[in-house]
Order: C-alpha cells, then structure tokens, then sequence
C-alpha cells in the first residue's frame, strides 16, 4: 500500500472515532417506554438542557421549551415537531446532531451555561414521545 494510502486511511478512522456515531447521520432507536408523555418524560429533560434558553420573555429562536404547546407550536422558523414522525422532527435531528450544519445542534456546542449534549436514551425517550404521538 502506499504510504499516502495509509495517512487517508489513518485520517478517515481517527475522524471516525472522534466524531462517532452521530458523523454516520443515524438517529438513537426509539426508547421502547411505552406511554411516554410531555409531562412525565420528557419536561425534565427540556428543563435541564433547554429551558435556560428557550423560556421566559424573548426564548431564543421564539421557541417556549417550557410547556407542551410551546414546543407544538415550534419556532420563528415554524414547527420543530413533526406528531408521529420523530425521523422527520427538526427538535430531534437538533439534539442528535443530524442538521447539515453544526450551528443547529441543540444545545448549542461549547454553549457558556456547560450545558451537556443529550444521551442517546434521552433521543431514544424523545423520539417514543413524538412517534407515540405527542401527548
Ligand atoms: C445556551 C442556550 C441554548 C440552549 C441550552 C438550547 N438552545 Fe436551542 N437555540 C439556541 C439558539 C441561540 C438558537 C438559534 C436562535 C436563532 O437562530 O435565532 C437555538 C435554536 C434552536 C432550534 C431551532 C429553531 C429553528 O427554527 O431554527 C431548536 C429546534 C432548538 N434550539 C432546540 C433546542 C433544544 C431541544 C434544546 C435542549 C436540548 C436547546 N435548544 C437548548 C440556544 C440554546
């Protein structure tokens, strides 16, 4: 093999390794909780790593995080929540890093609150909530 072979190689799997799964643009499978709602699922995990942002009275891109008809209602931009269609829910590509572009995902990279990225189980609990239908 030649040696500029083998540096392309090396370069592909240590990007691989660092950037994970989520470079693949797959989404974390469904939670297989059934019954998942708003209130007692998924609030908690808005309240910590979203609300800081996206509550009170100018909530960043004019989404309210804080409440179910908040997140129904989506942002400036429009819904976030396609009901019955997690794949296809701009919330959940945000959090699961599957936008184009890194500036979308949620909550933002290096935000100053040190605010953690979402653990695969919690996408898997907001993916079972939107496809289980949003309640
Ligand atoms: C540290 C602040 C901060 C946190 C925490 C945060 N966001 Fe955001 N969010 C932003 C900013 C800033 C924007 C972009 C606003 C703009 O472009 O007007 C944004 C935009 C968004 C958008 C895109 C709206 C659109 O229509 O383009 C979604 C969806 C979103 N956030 C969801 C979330 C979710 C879900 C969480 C929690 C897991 C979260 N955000 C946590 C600051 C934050």
């Amino acid at each position: 093999m030649k040696i500029t072979n083998l540096i392309i190689l090396t370069v592909a799997a240590s990007f691989a390794a660092v950037t994970g799964a989520r470079a693949e643009g797959k989404l974390p499978p469904d939670s297989s909780k059934a019954g998942v709602t708003y209130a007692t699922d998924i609030k908690p995990i808005f309240d910590a790593s979203c609300v800081k942002c996206h509550s009170g009275d100018k909530p960043k891109a004019r989404l309210h995080m804080d409440t179910l008809e908040g997140v129904l209602k989506g942002s400036k931009q429009g819904k976030i929540v396609v009901v019955g269609d997690s794949s296809n829910s701009h919330l959940v590509k945000s959090v699961a890093h599957t936008t184009p572009d890194s500036d979308g995902w949620m909550p933002p990279v290096h935000n100053k609150a040190g605010i953690k990225e979402l653990t695969p189980e919690q996408i898997g609990l907001i993916r079972a909530w939107i496809d289980q239908g949003a309640k």
